[in-house]
């Protein structure tokens, strides 16, 4: 379905505009500028839409005005298949379900991941590495989550083939046609169904472990186990090889940058390849989310009533000068980033040590193997729609030197 383009981005903004899909940062800091708290009424229920970072932490912190039991922004009202806990959980709940979930991903457990995730990448770029031009996106970043995904859930790897389609059934595609995005999380449920009654339990992989964990005394009820799983798919795949895929096209576009993280990840100096990390996942952090208005509020003087949704942008968030000296320019050095790739407040990323671990294994694997490339030339580069943000199609010519 197409909509009519954008006159007004104050009044009747759309993040499925091919403007905002092209150049989202410039729309935002004239919005900071001008109106800081946009508005829509083009999806259901109107949606406001703060950009400065002071707004979007005050709502992501206040749970009792805004509630996650609706965290996307749909053109019409639909009864999502199941919920999908703990991302649309509000308190008490929340803490029930996200509790039993982060032993999976602490530190320790992520640096257990690590050599299957190097040796991966590695596969990966051997592939392509002889070749004169590839798609980093879609020969690469796209690759990287769906085989740690499929490694943590104990399931083939042949399996990441249906991983990726259903992601983009239900998240690109699925943006513009609802009954395809429908389609998809209830296959996604069906295949996690499927295992979960499979699985004989006490296997070493997350399937087992959420069948075997009590975190109150008694197991999970299996329905929540599926939605956790289905979440955990969505989550953990698109947000990570947007991220992947956004930072090959910076490194692609920004030849001093892309030698000296080379020759951080070279020189094994980790502090200098921590902070150029954050700098990246600040710049061109893919996720925002949206949240329900529950209680007739006020912020910046925009009177919000229940039952409105809310564009919670981390994203445009992560550019406000306000916090972030030249938001546009990317330092690799940046020393001083509360960046806000990962969210705030309850609902922050579960993911994020695995999400910066397979980030930093991903580039360092590339740009030992392939330290010099750039776009290719008058082919053009694609980029998502909507509310994950990353490179779907980007045609590399690789330089050697390798
Ligand atoms: C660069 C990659 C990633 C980014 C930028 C990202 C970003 C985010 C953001 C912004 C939120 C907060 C949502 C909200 O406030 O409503 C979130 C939540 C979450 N993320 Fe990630 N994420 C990434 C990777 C992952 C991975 C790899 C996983 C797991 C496999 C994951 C699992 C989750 C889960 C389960 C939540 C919900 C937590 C809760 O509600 O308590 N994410 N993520």
């Amino acid at each position: 379905m197409s909509r009519s383009p954008v006159e007004d981005w104050t009044t009747d903004f759309d993040h499925t505009d091919p403007r905002w899909t092209a150049d989202p940062y410039t729309l935002w800091s004239e919005l900071r500028r001008t109106c800081p708290i946009a508005h829509t009424d083009r999806f259901q229920d109107g949606v406001w839409l703060p950009t400065r970072y002071a707004d979007v932490r005050a709502i992501a912190y206040d749970t009792e005005t805004f509630s996650s039991r609706r965290v996307v922004i749909r053109d019409r009202k639909i009864e999502p298949p199941h919920p999908a806990p703990p991302i649309t959980s509000d308190p008490p709940d929340h803490k029930r379900l996200r509790l039993p979930l982060l032993p999976p991903f602490s530190l320790r457990s992520v640096a257990k991941l690590e050599p299957f995730t190097r040796a991966a990448c590695e596969e990966l770029v051997n592939a392509l590495a002889d070749g004169e031009t590839c798609d980093g996106a879609q020969q690469y970043a796209q690759h990287v989550p769906v085989r740690v995904m499929c490694h943590l859930l104990g399931v083939p790897a042949s399996d990441g083939e249906r991983f990726r389609h259903w992601i983009t059934e239900a998240l690109q595609e699925g943006i513009h046609d609802m009954p395809r995005a429908l389609r998809a999380l209830q296959a996604i449920n069906a295949y996690f169904r499927e295992k979960v009654e499979a699985c004989p339990g006490g296997t070493d992989d997350l399937i087992g472990y959420l069948l075997a964990v009590e975190p109150e005394g008694r197991k999970l009820d299996r329905d929540d186990i599926v939605a956790i799983l289905r979440l955990l798919m969505i989550a953990g795949i698109d947000t990570t090889w947007s991220a992947i895929g956004s930072c090959l096209w910076h490194l692609a576009t920004h030849v001093d940058d892309r030698r000296t993280l080379a020759a951080a990840f070279r020189d094994g100096d980790t502090r200098a390849v921590d902070t150029a990390i954050e700098e990246l996942l600040r710049a061109y952090a893919p996720v925002a989310m949206a949240r329900e208005v529950v209680r007739d509020t006020e912020l910046g003087g925009c009177p919000m009533k229940a039952g409105s949704m809310v564009l919670l942008s981390f994203p445009a968030a992560n550019r406000d000068p306000e916090v972030f000296p030249d938001p546009d320019v990317v330092r690799l050095d940046r020393a001083e980033n509360p960046h806000v790739a990962f969210g705030l407040g309850i609902h922050r990323c579960l993911g994020s040590n695995l999400a910066r671990m397979e980030l930093r294994t991903a580039l360092d694997v590339w740009l030992a193997r392939i330290p010099e490339f750039e776009l290719v030339p008058g082919e053009p580069v694609t980029w998502s729609e909507g509310t994950v943000r990353g490179p779907r199609r980007l045609p590399l010519r690789l330089l050697g030197g390798g």
